[in-house]
């Protein structure tokens, strides 16, 4: 029995989401939580005739019982940026939100492994990190921050940019989930890509601000949704995948704790100081296995780590602030 709990379900991401979490044969109960319009998403996409079960909860008064028994907890509740507005602008609203939503996972399902999508990533994942320690709960290889949409969108822009590159392999990207932070490793595939220095410094530019062109491009309406759908699902497949044994690899922005040898090669880099980092991680049935290496960074991925860490250590201080403020 495997219970999924989406945190946000009636969202823009959360709609899509919980569509395609729907179509999972490793998912056999699906609780959708909302503070607004659930029942309608949970009743239309429990038409799907895939087996699982789907339940609608709405309003805090239903969260504990949303939560009771889930195994995997995904959060993509909070606002959405508009155009003019950094991930970091959404911290005065979301942090609350994701505090309040943790502090659920804590009391109800604190073995469940927690995904966080809400941004500022790079902020809430130190927030929820700070409320499960309080409540005596705290697992590192349980909490992730979802930055796969970061490699989606690495390997997408490589394929625009060469067509005969395949828009489905695997590049890493460590670092956070913002501008700056958001470090792309291109050198892992520059063999094939061939990539000449201006066109590396152009494309790693569009993958660090690819939010925004989503942003500006729908002018009011909100941020990435439906390729972040996507992303999301790609991440619980992938820990679904390795709760039946199915080898795992992804990278996501984790307390680095959790590995302290695997995090040497990373912390190397000049981030020696910092707690949270996205990495190139392995997976097992409990959440993070190991923290694999990435060796050989190329000087210009060596520098853009060291824009990172600033931005990044400033980030983490505001999220664990706010929980012990
Ligand atoms: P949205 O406004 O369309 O949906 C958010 C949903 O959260 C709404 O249905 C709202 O009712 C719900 N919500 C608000 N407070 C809640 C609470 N306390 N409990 C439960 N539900 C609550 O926004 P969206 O476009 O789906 O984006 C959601 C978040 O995801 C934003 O913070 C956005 O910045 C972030 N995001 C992250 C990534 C990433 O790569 N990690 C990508 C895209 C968007
Ligand atoms: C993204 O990368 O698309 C998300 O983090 C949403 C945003 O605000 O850009």
């Amino acid at each position: 029995m495997v219970q999924v709990a989406v945190l946000g379900a009636a969202g823009g991401i959360g709609q899509p989401l919980s569509l395609l979490l729907k179509l999972n044969k490793d998912i056999d109960v699906l609780n959708l939580y909302d503070l607004v319009r659930c029942p309608g998403v949970a009743v239309d996409i429990s038409h799907i005739n895939t087996n699982s079960k789907v339940n609608a909860f709405q309003g805090a008064a239903q969260l504990a019982e949303c939560l009771t028994g889930c195994d995997i907890v995904v959060i993509p509740a909070g606002v959405p940026r508009k155009p003019g507005m950094t991930r970091d602008d959404l911290f005065n609203v979301n942090a609350g939100i994701v505090r309040d939503l943790v502090q659920g996972v804590a009391e109800n399902c604190p073995k469940a492994q927690v995904c966080i999508i809400s941004n500022p990533v790079n902020s809430t994942v130190p927030i929820a990190a700070e409320v499960l320690k309080k409540n005596g709960v705290y697992d590192p290889k349980k909490l992730f921050g979802v930055t796969t949409l970061d490699l989606v969108r690495t390997s997408r822009f490589a394929h625009e940019l060469r067509p005969d590159f395949d828009a489905n392999t695997f590049i890493p990207v460590i670092g956070g989930h913002s501008g700056p932070t958001i470090v792309p490793i291109y050198s892992r595939v520059n063999k094939q890509l061939q990539l000449s220095e201006q066109e590396l410094k152009d494309i790693t530019q569009r993958v660090q601000y690819g939010g925004d062109e989503v942003v500006k491009a729908k002018d009011g309406e909100g941020s990435a949704t439906l390729s972040m759908a996507y992303a999301g699902y790609r991440f619980v497949a992938s820990l679904l995948d390795a709760r039946h044994g199915r080898p795992t690899t992804e990278c996501c922005y984790i307390d680095l704790a959790v590995d302290p040898s695997g995090a040497q090669c990373y912390r190397s880099l000049g981030a020696q100081d910092l707690s949270y980092f996205s990495v190139l991680a392995s997976f097992d049935k409990d959440g993070i296995h190991n923290i694999l290496p990435l060796d050989n960074l190329t000087p210009f991925e060596q520098e853009l780590v060291k824009v990172a860490v600033p931005a990044l250590a400033s980030n983490v201080e505001a999220g664990v602030s706010f929980i012990n403020k």
